[in-house]
């Protein structure tokens, strides 16, 4: 019997990538423009009484009385209901919440959420946020370091299409300036500026190694760190989204941070993952650092259960084993696996983006009120490190000392 000739398929060309590479490139340009009429950019959400009160924490009393004594923005009316424009409800926010916001000599806290793996929400939680502290008065600046650039999609800006290097942290680690100022834009969310992400960032892997080759004294694990420093003293918090690996940019933002937050889906894998994340790193902080005589300490370390699929029976085991592990870093709250979650991403946006009357609104209420005390977990340890600010400022002036600042590298 003859025995049937196979033919394996044909190889898969570098030119056949390089087709199907353009071709995505035009549908997701062409569903960015379908998902953001008519001009293709995103708008801020606007607010109804009830979410101002929330935002402010005041009751229907004193939201009234506020209204009727017309110092704040009093929004618009229309059929009976009144809303607020995000930044009328920011303005709200700045004069009712000022006690909770950054105290006058403090600076920024800058904050990196990373994780080895991809898929985990960092950008989503990265975003979510940025939108909730901006909601709360704070000024947000987001920094996009991944070459995928998820978050500057977010944001309403094609990576590939619309960022040109200047407005990335790349000519920072090009070393062609110290500061990443001139890369800040505006966004379409009144209180979060954007340095935004895109491919053109694979090069900085190259060339931060290639300029410590160069010089032996050029410390690329401190450049973002520096290239930050001039902006501190004029945002409230600083965000900064990391790629799905621990890369030299990664490094660079966690090295820049004072908080991080590593988002965690109670998967096994994940979990096991992430033990190899924190073990890599601290190796490396202790070769670049620590082994220099310099120190490096952060304000929080934040372990946040994402992605919590409630069905998932697996789940609560290695929750357990997370904290476990984690302990007292593991933030007090589940972040869950919600559809709600998945369609805002679908049509670029998060929770707060979401229009709440055409969301189902027990899976709206779920997600949303996870992430709000995600935003005020984080919030009481961003005012937690402007007072460690103050206390070192204070004993500063009293007494000369080396380089303690909570952000000392
Ligand atoms: N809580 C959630 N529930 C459902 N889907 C989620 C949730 N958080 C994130 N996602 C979705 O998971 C995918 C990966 O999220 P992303 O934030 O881009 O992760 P990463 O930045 O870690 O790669 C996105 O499609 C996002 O919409
Ligand atoms: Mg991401």
């Amino acid at each position: 019997m003859k025995t049937a000739i196979k033919i394996p398929p044909p190889y898969v060309t570098l030119a056949e990538i390089a087709a199907v590479a353009a071709r995505v490139k035009g549908v997701v340009e062409q569903v960015r423009v379908a998902m953001l009429p008519p001009l293709a950019r995103k708008s801020a959400p606007t607010f109804s009484s009830m979410q101002l009160a929330a935002i402010c924490e005041l009751d229907k009393g004193k939201l009234d009385y506020q209204i009727k004594k017309e110092v704040l923005p009093p929004g618009t009316v229309s059929d009976g209901r009144r809303r607020f424009t995000l930044a009328e409800t920011r303005t709200w926010a700045r004069s009712l919440r000022a006690g909770k916001l950054r105290p006058e000599g403090c600076e920024a806290v800058t904050i990196s959420v990373g994780n080895f793996k991809g898929g985990v929400s960092k950008t989503t939680t990265a975003v979510t946020l940025a939108q909730g502290l901006s909601l709360r008065g704070h000024n947000v600046l987001v920094v996009d370091c991944d070459p995928q650039g998820s978050m500057t999609t977010l944001f309403g800006v094609l990576p590939d299409t619309e960022v040109e290097s200047d407005q990335t942290i790349l000519p920072l680690c090009l070393g062609e300036t110290d500061t990443i100022e001139p890369s800040i834009r505006e966004t379409y969310w009144p209180g979060i500026d954007l340095v935004a992400g895109a491919p053109l960032l694979f090069s900085a892997e190259f060339a931060l190694p290639a300029r410590q080759t160069a010089d032996r004294k050029f410390e690329f694990w401190n450049v973002l760190h520096y290239g930050i420093d001039p902006v501190r003293p004029k945002y409230d918090v600083i965000i900064l989204d990391t790629p799905p690996s621990l890369s030299y940019t990664t490094i660079n933002a966690f090295l820049a941070s004072d908080g991080i937050i590593m988002p965690l889906p109670p998967s096994a894998l994940d979990f096991a993952s992430s033990s190899q994340f924190w073990d890599l790193f601290t190796d490396l902080t202790e070769q670049l650092v620590t082994a220099r005589g310099a120190h490096k300490r952060f304000d929080f370390v934040d372990v946040l259960l994402a992605r919590v699929d409630s069905s998932d029976s697996a789940a609560s085991h290695v929750r357990e084993w997370i904290t476990a592990g984690y302990g007292k870093m593991v933030l007090p709250v589940e972040v869950p696996k919600t559809t709600l979650t998945a369609t805002a991403s679908a049509e670029f946006g998060t929770v707060y983006d979401v229009v709440t009357a055409a969301a189902n609104p027990r899976t709206y209420r779920r997600a949303f009120d996870a992430y709000e005390r995600v935003v005020n977990l984080v919030e009481e340890q961003v005012q937690a490190a402007w007072l460690r600010q103050q206390i070192g400022a204070a004993s500063d002036t009293q007494q000369p000392q080396p380089s303690v600042a909570a952000v000392g590298v």
